[in-house]
């Protein structure tokens, strides 16, 4: 087991992809990390592959969307922890990269689970997020939802820039900044990340970034020293790119 730290960090959409790699890495530096699936099967298969690689992980049940299962995921972490110390809202979809015409369908479920579940999320877990000395929100968004490098930049993003998706991070990038003002007083430190285009399920294998690269933007914004931390802004690599 490695050392641990006393702090407990939270992944949605921790099965695989970045989610599971934020896990890896949150959890060899000694954080207790709950991997959150909707699959409880391919959660408790990535739990246990942390576990078996000396990581303090454990696994719960967590469609994004489904109020009920954001009410019982805070009260578990209640009874278990009694704090929660760092929450990665990772969770994410893109339907509209199948070469078919976008719809107001996929636009809406987009928009689901990209931006309104972390909302509903985040306001859930802010009653023991308050109770962390050192609490952190990061909203895994995208380059594609900032809306000046699609105004200056539109002939290289705009094979990538669909309705749902786009707009679902330009959401959550606004949500990040309006969250970092409203949250400063219960001192929960918010931050929007962008990891790259990474290879995964959602990046797909033409991607050049590899997830433990990917995953790194994210693992500083959580193991920054908090006088560093970006608050409110949308973070590549240490460097902040513009909204
Ligand atoms: N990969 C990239 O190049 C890239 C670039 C920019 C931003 N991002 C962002 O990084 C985040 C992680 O993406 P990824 O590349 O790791 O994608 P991924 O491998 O496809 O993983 C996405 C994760 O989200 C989960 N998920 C989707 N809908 C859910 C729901 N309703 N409830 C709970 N979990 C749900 C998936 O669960 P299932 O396995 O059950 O589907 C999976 O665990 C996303 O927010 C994405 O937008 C990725």
């Amino acid at each position: 087991m490695n050392k641990q730290n006393n702090k407990i960090a939270l992944i949605t959409g921790a099965n695989k992809g970045l989610g599971k790699e934020i896990g890896r890495q949150l959890g060899l530096l000694g954080y207790t990390v709950i991997l959150t699936s909707r699959d409880i099967k391919a959660g408790s298969e990535a739990s246990e592959e942390l576990v078996a690689l000396g990581c303090n992980a454990l696994s719960v049940q967590l469609d994004v969307t489904n109020p009920k299962d954001i009410a019982k995921l805070s009260s578990y972490l209640k009874t278990k922890f009694g704090k929660l110390d760092v929450l990665v809202n990772n969770a994410g979809i893109s339907l509209e990269w199948d070469g078919e015409p976008t719809n107001s369908d996929k636009v809406r479920r987009t928009l689901e689970v990209n931006l309104i579940a972390p909302f509903a999320i985040t306001e859930s877990l802010v009653p023991l997020l308050s109770l962390s000395e050192d609490a952190r929100v990061i909203n895994h968004s995208s380059m594609l939802g900032s809306i000046s490098s699609a105004e200056t930049n539109w002939e290289h993003v705009s094979t990538f820039m669909t309705v749902g998706y786009s707009t679902s991070k330009a959401g959550l990038n606004m949500l990040t900044l309006i969250q970092s003002k409203t949250l400063e007083s219960k001192k929960i430190a918010v931050a929007s990340a962008h990891p790259g285009w990474v290879k995964t399920d959602l990046g797909t294998q033409e991607a050049p970034m590899e997830v433990e690269e990917g995953a790194s933007t994210v693992v500083k914004l959580v193991t920054v020293a908090r006088d560093q931390f970006p608050h409110g802004q949308l973070i590549h690599q240490g460097e902040r790119i513009p909204w």
